[in-house]
């Protein structure tokens, strides 16, 4: 069994120091790798930054992230994210990476995402320039989402992202925010290239659970949503090792990610 261990929005501060700690203590001996998406810090800021890279560097299976807006307030990301790889995070944008397990490989493809709303109530690329530019943004990064699946050839693939694809994993927060909180243009991208497991934060309030329209399992894994260190999900791999992929074609209905560890 592949253990895919995952969680958002940890908000590191000068505040979370040992709690963080406490919390990732048990990570290594739990799940093979570790994805965080997105909102590493508070505010930004590359001091909060070095409170997380601290307790990431006791963990030893391999660590991989994303950053969230919070980790563009002080318009320090890529500082952020270079605190980061000093401690052997992984951090993605527009990239993915093959991290071999013992039950199998995990291809992770990995972008910040972005709003921009869902099917009925989302924005479009028209009138002024700063509302062609926010859904540009979406649209590149979704892209760049799609391209990265797509290169993949693992046992399972993950999509791990900042910002909701689906509305589902929304339910809980007001409906007058969704289209800050995520876009279906990442939703699309997922379905185009395939994967296994589309991993997001960034809804506190919003609902674990979800599926895109393609049929790929979303789980939100926002702390507050899971209450919890982190969420773990195992997949079975030994029945459903992909042949080598056909430029870009659908991996099909993902095999349901099992939740292994339920402590609150
Ligand atoms: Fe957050
Ligand atoms: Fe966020």
């Amino acid at each position: 069994m592949i253990r895919i261990a995952a969680v958002g929005d940890l908000h590191a501060g000068s505040d979370t120091a040992d709690v963080l700690r406490d919390q990732l203590g048990e990570v290594s001996q739990k799940a093979d790798v570790l994805l965080i998406a997105g909102d590493l810090t508070k505010s930004g800021r590359p001091q909060e930054a070095r409170v997380l890279a601290r307790e990431l560097g006791h963990v030893s299976v391999p660590v991989v992230a994303v950053l969230g807006n919070h980790d563009h307030h002080a318009d320090r990301p890529e500082e952020i994210a270079s605190l980061l790889r000093d401690v052997g995070v992984t951090v993605l944008e527009g990239q993915s990476i093959k991290v071999d397990t013992a039950g199998g490989s995990v291809g992770v493809a990995g972008v910040k995402g972005f709003g921009g709303g869902f099917p009925g109530a989302s924005g479009a690329e028209f009138g002024e320039p700063e509302m062609k530019a926010f859904i540009r943004h979406t649209k590149e990064r979704s892209e760049a989402l799609g391209s990265a699946l797509a290169s993949l050839q693992t046992d399972v693939r993950v999509a791990l992202m900042h910002y909701s694809p689906i509305r589902e994993t929304l339910q809980g927060e007001p409906p007058e925010i969704f289209p800050f909180l995520g876009s279906y243009l990442l939703a699309e991208a997922v379905d185009r290239s395939g994967a296994d497991l589309v991993i997001h934060g960034h809804a506190h309030r919003g609902t674990e659970h979800g599926v895109t329209p393609g049929g790929v399992n979303v789980r939100n894994v926002a702390q507050t949503v899971i209450r919890q260190a982190y969420a773990v999900y195992g997949f079975e791999t030994a029945t459903r090792r992909r042949e080598p992929a056909t430029s870009g074609a659908p991996t099909g209905r993902a095999v349901a990610p099992t939740r292994t560890n339920t402590d609150r």
